[in-house]
């Protein structure tokens, strides 16, 4: 079957890995891509905002599957364009995909299915949330409502900087996502990833995962996209997972359903655990990245069958395999990210690097100039690798990082600490 993707990062050369160990796939394009991405599959520079475009695009290329990558285009309703033009597609509608563009609504689903999560309020003006954060007080959590790149929320630990953000959010810093603002208490706690496939009805879960979120070592400095991931997350325990779909998981799929916006695709719950239990920090309607780097390095070909179940509606036919095998990813960036930094400069010993069911170094920003890779964003590359145990995979993926002849790059030297 011909597959195409959409999207440029490091997710998706993962995806396109993975999909492209699978005998069913025949012709694989990914719509922008990489330059990582080109040494496996065609590139096609489209708009990928544009449903209409996405649907031509696929119909003269006889595509008979769209894997949807980043959320943007789930916003903008790429996916109901693609199945009203009777294309199989993963990834939720726009409806649906709601649960990651809009936080007051994930919160009233949340509280219509009585799903564990951080008390809130919501508010479109300054005035009344500067009054309920201050009769609240610090820590507090202030979020634009809408997709903001991730930067949208403020963990304030002094009611200034509570106060601060509102006006920073009503101030315009995020556009239209920031017309309305959501408040919640402030969840003590380890952050972990579960992620589940649900084809409106079936949930199947496939994997755990933690990330690090601050950009240098020891959790310090500031946020980024995320610096590297592990999976499985130790602190995902059999009994957290079993309360986190009883609890969270499924009542959010069945109230999804019962509003007429079933979700399907994969369905990325950020979870705080505490006191032996999970609560709901945020829903995204995508795979994380580097997150998905991992799960696809633990999955392999299978990736494919089970988003094609998803796709298809046949989710309570099929059962991931899974090894008793561990993964983690090291991300190298730009110095400077998440601030100012070059771009265009040199990436050299790629070429000799392993590339091998246990080990790949996924493309997250580069492409290809006069035959060199260089850098085009500020995460660049995802370091990856697959062990028997957590410490065998961190070894081979910083074996790899060290044969990497970037001097403009850096990356964490302490991914998988906490589980290690
Ligand atoms: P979000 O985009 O909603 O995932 O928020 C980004 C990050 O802010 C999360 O990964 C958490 O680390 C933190 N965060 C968000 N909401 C809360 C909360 N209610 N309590 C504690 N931390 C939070
Ligand atoms: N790594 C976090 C995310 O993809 O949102």
């Amino acid at each position: 079957m011909n597959i195409l993707i959409l999207g440029s990062g490091g997710r998706e050369h993962a995806l396109a890995w993975a999909i492209k160990q699978n005998p069913k796939c025949g012709r694989l394009i990914v719509a922008p891509g990489n330059a990582g991405i080109a040494q496996l599959a065609e590139c096609a520079d489209i708009n990928i905002l544009d449903g209409g475009v996405v649907a031509t695009f696929a119909e003269e290329n006889a595509i008979d599957f769209v894997v949807i990558g980043p959320e943007a285009p789930l916003a903008a309703g790429v996916s109901d364009r693609l199945r009203a033009a009777g294309i199989t597609t993963f990834g939720p509608s726009a409806a649906a995909a709601q649960l990651e563009a809009s936080k007051a609504f994930t919160k009233e689903i949340c509280d219509a299915c009585d799903a564990p999560t951080a008390a809130w309020a919501r508010f479109d003006h300054a005035a009344d949330a500067r009054a309920y954060v201050t009769k609240m007080g610090a820590p507090i959590v202030v979020k634009a409502d809408g997709l903001a790149a991730g930067k949208g929320v403020v963990v304030a630990e002094t009611l200034q900087d509570g106060l601060d953000a509102i006006d920073m959010i009503f101030g315009g810093a995020f556009g239209d996502a920031g017309a309305e603002v959501v408040i919640e208490e402030f969840m003590p706690g380890e952050e972990a990833s579960f992620f589940v496939l649900c084809d409106g009805q079936t949930v199947c879960p496939i994997g755990t995962a933690q990330d690090h979120k601050r950009a240098f070592d020891g959790d310090q400095g500031p946020n980024t996209g995320g610096m590297g991931a592990y999976s499985p997350a130790p602190v995902l325990t059999d009994a957290i997972v079993e309360q986190t779909l009883a609890q969270i998981i499924r009542p959010t799929m069945a109230e999804m359903a019962r509003r007429g916006m079933p979700y399907q695709g994969v369905l990325y719950a950020g979870l705080m655990i505490a006191d032996g239990r999970a609560r709901l920090v945020e829903y995204n309607a995508r795979f994380g990245d580097p997150e998905c780097q991992v799960l696809m390095m633990r999955l392999g070909a299978q990736a494919l069958d089970l988003m094609l179940a998803c796709a298809e509606g046949r989710l309570d036919q099929v059962t991931p395999q899974w090894a008793e095998d561990h993964a983690l990813s090291v991300v190298m960036a730009a110095r400077g990210y998440p601030g100012a930094y070059d771009k265009g400069t040199t990436i050299h010993g790629l070429d000799s690097q392993p590339e091998t069911a246990h080990q790949m170094v996924f493309h997250a920003g580069t492409a290809e100039k006069d035959g060199q890779v260089v850098a085009t964003g500020g995460r660049v590359l995802n370091v990856t690798a697959r062990g028997d145990t957590l410490a065998q995979a961190r070894a081979r993926a910083y074996d790899m990082v060290a044969n990497i002849d970037w001097p403009e790059g850096f990356c964490r030297n302490d991914i998988g600490w906490r589980a290690l």
